[in-house]
């Protein structure tokens, strides 16, 4: 029903210089953005991380966890999961899924979730389809973290964005032209914001979420 499987963005393309771009273009931006939530892990949890790209963010997560947690790693690219697959995770226990998240088959006791700059990838047609997936994953009363883009009514904001989102779709497939709707899936399931903070001028959110 939804196409988010039929035409999947793939960052192969991308992988072996995506991190440099980001930080070419945003500085540290992308990454304390997605940092800024993890020391809302806590110990010994079960942790899900989908769309993870390089894999940078399983290092950072090893610098506050060096142990005990136990992490599912889902990353469609086949080349992103080669390099994440090579990053120091401490003692924690990961699970590296190669695969799309809707087709993942993943267990339903995470207590969170993460999704950094995930949902930029899908339309207002296909997110709720891959929302679906991800929203059962995750304990009642679990914790979810995502990282995404916004418009503020800044001009800059929308020129970048159409900037990205045209770059990515000729390398990558990637099949948006602007942003969904994505905390309309949050309310839909009954999510409310706990924290929230911004960064590159309020381009950047990141959020944390409870049901
Ligand atoms: C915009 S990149 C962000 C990468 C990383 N989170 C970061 O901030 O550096 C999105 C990532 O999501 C992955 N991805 C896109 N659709 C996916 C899906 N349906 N299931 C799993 N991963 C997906 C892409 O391969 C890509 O690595």
């Amino acid at each position: 029903m939804f196409s988010a499987t039929a035409m999947p963005a793939n960052y192969d393309n991308s992988a072996s210089f995506y991190d440099k771009l980001s930080r070419l273009v945003f500085g540290k931006a992308l990454v304390n953005a997605q940092i800024w939530l993890l020391p809302r892990i806590p110990k010994n949890a079960k942790v899900l991380i989908v769309g993870g790209g390089t894999g940078w963010i399983l290092e950072e997560i090893t610098k506050l966890h060096p142990g005990g947690l136990n992490i599912t790693y889902v990353e469609i690219s086949a080349k992103m999961m080669v390099l994440s697959r090579k990053r120091n995770t401490g003692a924690n226990q990961v699970k590296f899924i190669n695969k799309a998240v809707e087709d993942a088959g993943l267990s339903t006791d995470f207590d969170v979730v993460i999704t950094p700059f995930l949902f930029d990838n899908f339309t207002e047609k296909t997110l709720p389809g891959v929302f679906q997936h991800i929203h059962p994953t995750l304990k009642p009363g679990g914790l979810w973290l995502n990282t995404d883009f916004q418009l503020t009514g800044k001009w800059w904001q929308y020129l970048m964005l159409k900037s990205m989102l045209l770059f990515f779709k000729v390398l990558c497939g990637v099949p948006a032209w602007r942003l969904p709707d994505v905390g309309k899936q949050f309310s839909k399931f009954g999510y409310d914001v706990t924290e929230e903070k911004r960064f590159f001028g309020d381009f950047v959110v990141t959020r944390a979420y409870r049901q």
